[in-house]
C-alpha cells in the first residue's frame, strides 16, 4: 500500500496572526475589506440595518434567505418560549460571584446550558438548530439577569409579545423601552450579528471541527470575544470616553495616549482598509438617542475623538467605537457591553457551527518550530537552571 505524500500540500510561509490567509469557504457573510462592505447572505448591511429586525436577520443567517411573513411568525413562535431562563440556570446564576466579569459569567452559563440539555451531544442539523434557537433566545435574558444581579436586583421574566431587542431592555430595566430605544438596539443586534472568520467565530469553527458539541463551540467563542482586541473593545471605548469626560479634554487625551504608546479603543481593523461599514449606522443611532435624551456629551466627545485620532494617526473607527455611546444612551451598564456584543453575535456563531458541521474537516494548521533541537537528556541532579521560573 502506498503512503500519500502530504508534504506537497505544505505552505511554508508564516503569516503572523494569519493575516490575509483564506482559512475556508463560507456562504454566510462576506467581509470585503478592500471595498469596506459587509454582506450577509447576499444583502449589503446597509440594506438590512433599519429595515430588517434581528429576528429576520437571525433567520436569514441560519436558513439562508429572509423569511416570509409565515416563516417569521413560526420563527418568532419558536424563539418566544425559549426566552425565559431555565430554573437550574437561574439557580446557578445566583451562586456565581457577582463581582466576576459579565463575560466570565456568560461563558460559564452558556457552558452550563449544555449540561442541562438532553440533546447536547447531538450534532445533526435539526438538533443543532434547536440548540441554536434555545441559546439565541435565552442569551439576552441571561445577560439582563447578570446586569440585575450585579446591581442587587432580582432577574425578570421576559414579557410575551415584545421583540428580541425590546425584551432585553425590559428585562434589564424593568420597564418597556420606547419604540426608538427598541429600534436602536434591534439595529445594533442586526449590525453585529455576523462578521466572517473573526477570532471568536473562527474559534467556534475550530471547536466544531473536532466534532465537539454546540455549547462547547459557543462558550469557546465567548472566551475569544472577551479579549480587548476583539469584543471587549466596546467596553474599553466607553471607559476611554468616561476618562476623557469633557470634549475639551480630547486633544490632551490623544497626545497622552500617543506618548504612552497605548491603543485607541474602537479604532483600527485587520480587514477593512477604510471605515468599518457598520460604524456610520451606529454613529447615526447614537446621535439620535443622544438628541432624544437631551444629552449629546458622549456623542460630542466621540466625534471630536474620531477627528483627533484621524489627524494624529490616520486610524479609522471600527464597530466598537459608536457602539459605546449607543449602549450608554440605552442606559446599559458599561460592564455588560461585551455581553451585548455576544447577544448579537449568537446568530452568526450558530450559523457557522451549522455550516462547519455540514461539511466538516478537522481544522489543524501547522506551526513552524523555532526552538532548539538535538538536546541531550541531563539527569536532574546535574541540571543547571536555564529559565527564571523557580
Ligand atoms: N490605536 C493605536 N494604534 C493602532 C491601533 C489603535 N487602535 N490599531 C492599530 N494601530 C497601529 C499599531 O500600533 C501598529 O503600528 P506599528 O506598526 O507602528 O506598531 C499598526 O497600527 C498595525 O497594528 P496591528 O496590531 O498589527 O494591526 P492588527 O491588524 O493586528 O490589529 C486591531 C487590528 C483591531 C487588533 C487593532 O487595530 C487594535 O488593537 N484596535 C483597538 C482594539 C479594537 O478596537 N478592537 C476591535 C476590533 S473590531
Amino acid at each position: 500500500m502506498s503512503v500519500p505524500d502530504r508534504s506537497a500540500n505544505t505552505v511554508s510561509e508564516v503569516r503572523k496572526g494569519l493575516e490575509g490567509v483564506i482559512a475556508g469557504d463560507t456562504a454566510i457573510s462576506d467581509v470585503d475589506g478592500a471595498n469596506c462592505r459587509l454582506i450577509y447572505r447576499g444583502y449589503d448591511i446597509g440594506e438590512l440595518a433599519g429595515n430588517a429586525s434581528y429576528e429576520e436577520v437571525s433567520y436569514l443567517l441560519l436558513f439562508g434567505s429572509l423569511p416570509t411573513q409565515a416563516q417569521l411568525g413560526n420563527w418568532a413562535a419558536q424563539l418566544e418560549p425559549s426566552r425565559a431562563i431555565e430554573p437550574p440556570i437561574l439557580k446557578l446564576l445566583d451562586q456565581l460571584p457577582k463581582e466576576a466579569s459579565s463575560m466570565g459569567i456568560l461563558r460559564t452559563i452558556i457552558s452550563a446550558l449544555g449540561l442541562y440539555a438532553p440533546d447536547s451531544d447531538e450534532r445533526t442539523l435539526p438538533e443543532l438548530r434547536q440548540q441554536a434557537i434555545r441559546t439565541i433566545a435565552q442569551t439576552p435574558a441571561i445577560v439582563a439577569a447578570i446586569g440585575r444581579l450585579q446591581n442587587g436586583q432580582r432577574p425578570l421574566a421576559p414579557k410575551p409579545g415584545l421583540s428580541h431587542a425590546a425584551n432585553f431592555l425590559y428585562m434589564l430595566h424593568g420597564a418597556e423601552p420606547t419604540p426608538e430605544q427598541a429600534q436602536a438596539l434591534d439595529t445594533y443586534f442586526v449590525l453585529l450579528a455576523e462578521h466572517g472568520f473573526n477570532a471568536s467565530t473562527f474559534t467556534a469553527r475550530i471547536v466544531t471541527g473536532t466534532r465537539s458539541d454546540y455549547y462547547s463551540a459557543i462558550s469557546a467563542a465567548i472566551g475569544s470575544l472577551k479579549g480587548p482586541l476583539h469584543g471587549a473593545a466596546n467596553r474599553k471605548a466607553m471607559e476611554m470616553l468616561l476618562e476623557i469626560g469633557e470634549h475639551e479634554q480630547v486633544d490632551s487625551y490623544v497626545q497622552k495616549t500617543l506618548a504612552d504608546h497605548r491603543r485607541f479603543m474602537g479604532f483600527g481593523h485587520r480587514v477593512y482598509k477604510g471605515e468599518d461599514p457598520r460604524a456610520k449606522h451606529l454613529k447615526a443611532l447614537a446621535h439620535r438617542l443622544g438628541q432624544t435624551a437631551g444629552d449629546l456629551r458622549w456623542f460630542a466627545i466621540s466625534e471630536r475623538l474620531q477627528t483627533a485620532v484621524w489627524n494624529a494617526k490616520q486610524l479609522y473607527i471600527n464597530v466598537d467605537f459608536y457602539s459605546a455611546s449607543l449602549l450608554h444612551y440605552l442606559e446599559i451598564p458599561t460592564a455588560l457591553f461585551t455581553a451585548m456584543f455576544a447577544c448579537a453575535r449568537m446568530a452568526g456563531w450558530s450559523a457557522h457551527v451549522l455550516e462547519q458541521m455540514a461539511d466538516n474537516r478537522l481544522i489543524r494548521p501547522l506551526a513552524r518550530y523555532t526552538g532548539p533541537r538535538d538536546l541531550r537528556f541531563v539527569p536532574i541532579e546535574r541540571r543547571v537552571a536555564q529559565s527564571a521560573a523557580s
